[in-house]
């Protein structure tokens, strides 16, 4: 019997890392499709993130109180199969609009099959080619380029894309310039977590 409430919360995140890890598993062991240039499926790490949102969701409430977090608009850009927009969703960093765009067509269909019961929008869309980022008030991804140039050129296309006010949250995000770049506040929510950008200015 689970008595402490950090543990219960533990124990949860772990069973939701092995249904993800189980997919992983099954999408390996299929003729997997890889597409050059691009990393295939791999999660990033679930507890991690839950941990992540949740800090970023007090850090709304605390930094901008009128503007309630769970109405902000969510994108996960390389979002596999709808595993972090899950995440968004139960800890309420945004609750109606959550949206992921993916393109690989196999990740895809475990993308729409785990969502369609849902609010959650999966798109089939190229993220390199995107235009609609200006659309959101939080952005996630988890390194999707394999191909370091390719990689920068998309990190580059969000940065320029984003709204003013927007937060960006860059898992493995390879060009670290945005740190001393003045249209952007750099925000820690942990010492021992990646920080995360908000958009100041065009
Ligand atoms: C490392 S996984 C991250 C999955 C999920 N976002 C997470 O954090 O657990 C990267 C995902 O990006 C997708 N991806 C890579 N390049 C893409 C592209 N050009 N357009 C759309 N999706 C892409 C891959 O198919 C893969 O599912």
């Amino acid at each position: 019997m689970l008595n402490n409430v950090n543990e219960k919360l533990e124990h949860f995140q772990k069973l939701c890392h092995y249904f993800v890890d189980g997919q992983s598993q099954i999408l390996n062991n299929v003729d997997r499709i890889d597409i050059p240039g691009q990393h295939n499926f791999t999660s990033a790490h679930l507890p991690g993130i839950y941990d992540l949102f949740i800090l970023l969701k007090k850090w709304f409430e605390k930094n901008e109180p009128k503007n309630v977090c769970y109405r902000k608009k969510f994108l996960d850009a390389g979002c596999g199969i709808g595993n972090i927009l899950f995440v968004a969703y139960v800890t309420e960093l945004a609750l109606h609009v959550l949206h992921g765009f993916e393109n690989n067509p196999q990740v895809l269909k475990f993308a729409k099959y785990n969502t369609f019961w849902t609010n959650i929008k999966i798109f089939n869309q190229d993220l390199i080619k995107a235009t609609t980022y200006g659309n959101y008030d939080i952005i996630y991804y988890y390194r999707p380029l394999s191909d370091y140039k390719k990689q920068l050129e998309f990190e580059h296309l969000v940065e320029d894309q984003m709204k003013i006010g927007a937060v960006l949250i860059p898992i493995c995000k390879q060009d670290s310039a945005i740190q001393n770049n003045d249209k952007f506040q750099t925000i820690f929510l942990d010492k021992k977590k990646d920080p995360i950008y908000k958009k100041l200015k065009n």
